[in-house]
C-alpha cells in the first residue's frame, strides 16, 4: 500500500459493525444474514475530518439545541467550496435545505409534474430515482445509456425521440453518475440540456457525488454549462454527506435559480411542513467545506488505490470480468456476464463469496448481470472481497 493511503487508513478507518450501521448491521433484511462483507450502501468506513468532529463536539457541548438559523458563514463556506473547486456560481436566494437528496427529488417530482406525467431517467441509474417516480404515480420513461465496451454514453437520439413520444416533463440526471462512474463532460451535458430546453423538459441534476472525482476528470455542474445559460431549467441537488461520510446528519442543498420554481417549492414545503436541514448537519458541513480539503484528497487517493487494485486483480485472474473505468464516485461497476449466468449471480456473490453488493438489476434491466462494489472502505476489505469473488468463481 502506498504510504499516503496507509496513513489515511491508519488515521481514519473505524469499526462500524455493531454501531447500528445500515451497511454493517442491516444486511439481514435484504441478504438474509449480517455475516457478510458489506460492499453495498454508499457510505464509508472512515471518520470525518478532524475539523468536523471538533466543530460537532464544540456545538454539542453548548448543550442547547433549540430552533436554529443557517448562519451567513455556512453560505460563505459552501459557496467558496463550489466556486474555487468547480467554478460554480451560487447565490443565497437560490438555496433551500432538505434532509436528504432523495427526499428533495420526491418533493420536486410532486411540485414539477402531475399524476401520470412522464419523467425520464438514464439507466442503469441510482434506483431511488425510479422508486420516487413510480411511488408518486408518475410514468417512468427510460433511456438506456449506451455501453460501449464498458464506457457509458448518453444516447441523445433516443433521449429526444422518447421525450417527444412520451411527452416527458422532467428528467432526473445523475452527475457524476451512480452506478456507471461517469463524470459527464461539458459537451455531453450541454447536448442533454439543449435537448431539454428545446423540448421544455425540466431537469433535476443530482450532483451529490461531485467531490469524488478521480484521475484527470473534471466535474462541471449543470448550472455552469454555457455560463449558466440553462440554469432556469435546472434544479441542482447536492450535499456534503457523500463526500465526508455525513449521511445520517440529514442536511442537503436544493439549488433553484428560477424564482417561479422557487416559489412553488416554498409553497409545497410549507404545506407539508417538511424539514429544512438540520443544525448538526450544517455544523458538520460547514467545517468540512472550510477544512476538509486535505482529508478529501486522502479519500480520493484511497479510492483510486482500491479501484486500481480491483482492476489489476481481475484483469490478471479473470480478464472476462469487465470493470468500467472509474471517473467519479467510489462505486465500481463490474460486468459479470461473461463469467456467470445472471440467474446464478446472487448465489455466487452472497452464498459462496459471502459479500453483500448492490446487484445491477436494481438500477434497471440494463444492469442485469452486473454488480456494484463500494470501494470507500479499507484496502483490506477490497482485497477480501476480490479474493472471495475469485475463489467463488474457481469453485
Ligand atoms: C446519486 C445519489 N443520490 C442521492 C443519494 C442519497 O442521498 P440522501 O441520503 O441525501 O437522500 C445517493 C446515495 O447513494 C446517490 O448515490
Amino acid at each position: 500500500m502506498v504510504m499516503k493511503v496507509a496513513d489515511f487508513v491508519e488515521k481514519y478507518a473505524v469499526e462500524r459493525k455493531n454501531t447500528d450501521s445500515v451497511k454493517w448491521d442491516g444486511m439481514k433484511s435484504g441478504f438474509g444474514s449480517n455475516d457478510l462483507l458489506p460492499m453495498w450502501v454508499a457510505d464509508t468506513e472512515f471518520k470525518a475530518p478532524e475539523a468536523v468532529m471538533y466543530a460537532l463536539k464544540k456545538r454539542i457541548e453548548h448543550g442547547a439545541y433549540g430552533y436554529s438559523l443557517t448562519p451567513d458563514s455556512y453560505y460563505e463556506a459552501y459557496f467558496e467550496w463550489q466556486q474555487e473547486r468547480y467554478g460554480t456560481e451560487l447565490h443565497k436566494e437560490w438555496i433551500r435545505f432538505g434532509a436528504g437528496v432523495v427526499q428533495s427529488i420526491s418533493a420536486l417530482v410532486n411540485i414539477l409534474t402531475l399524476q401520470d406525467d412522464a419523467v425520464m431517467v438514464l439507466q442503469p441509474v441510482y434506483h431511488p430515482f425510479m422508486h420516487v417516480i413510480e411511488n408518486n404515480s408518475r410514468r417512468l420513461v427510460v433511456s438506456n445509456l449506451k455501453n460501449n465496451q464498458g464506457h457509458y454514453e448518453m444516447d441523445f437520439e433516443d433521449i429526444r425521440t422518447k421525450i417527444k413520444k412520451e411527452h416527458v416533463k422532467l428528467l432526473i440526471n445523475c452527475s457524476p453518475h451512480n452506478p456507471v462512474g461517469r463524470v459527464w463532460k461539458k459537451e455531453e451535458l450541454e447536448q442533454l440540456l439543449e435537448i431539454c430546453r428545446e423540448e421544455q423538459v425540466l431537469v433535476i441534476s443530482d450532483e451529490i457525488h461531485h467531490d469524488l472525482i478521480v484521475g484527470n476528470n473534471k466535474f462541471i455542474s449543470a448550472l455552469s454549462i454555457k455560463d449558466g445559460f440553462y440554469r432556469d431549467n435546472i434544479i441542482m441537488l447536492d450535499a456534503a454527506s457523500k463526500t465526508f461520510n455525513l449521511a445520517a446528519l440529514q442536511n442537503s442543498h436544493v439549488v433553484i435559480p428560477n424564482p417561479q420554481i422557487r416559489e412553488r417549492y416554498d409553497e409545497y414545503i410549507e404545506k407539508l411542513c417538511l424539514p429544512s436541514g438540520n443544525l448538526i448537519g450544517k455544523v458538520a458541513a460547514e467545517a468540512a467545506y472550510r477544512e476538509g480539503a486535505d482529508w478529501l484528497n486522502g479519500m480520493i487517493e484511497l479510492i483510486e488505490y482500491n479501484f486500481n487494485y480491483l482492476k489489476r486483480q481481475f484483469a490478471k485472474e479473470v480478464p472476462e470480468i469487465k470493470i468500467t473505468e472509474l471517473e467519479g464516485t467510489y462505486l465500481a461497476w463490474v460486468d459479470m456476464r461473461k463469467v456467470v449466468d445472471s440467474k446464478k449471480l446472487h448465489q455466487l456473490i452472497q452464498h459462496k463469496a459471502k459479500i453483500a453488493v448492490d446487484y445491477g438489476e436494481i438500477f434497471g434491466t440494463a444492469g442485469n448481470g452486473f454488480i456494484r462494489l463500494n470501494l470507500a472502505t479499507t484496502p483490506e476489505n477490497v482485497e477480501k472481497a476480490v479474493n472471495a469473488i475469485l475463489m467463488a468463481l474457481k469453485n
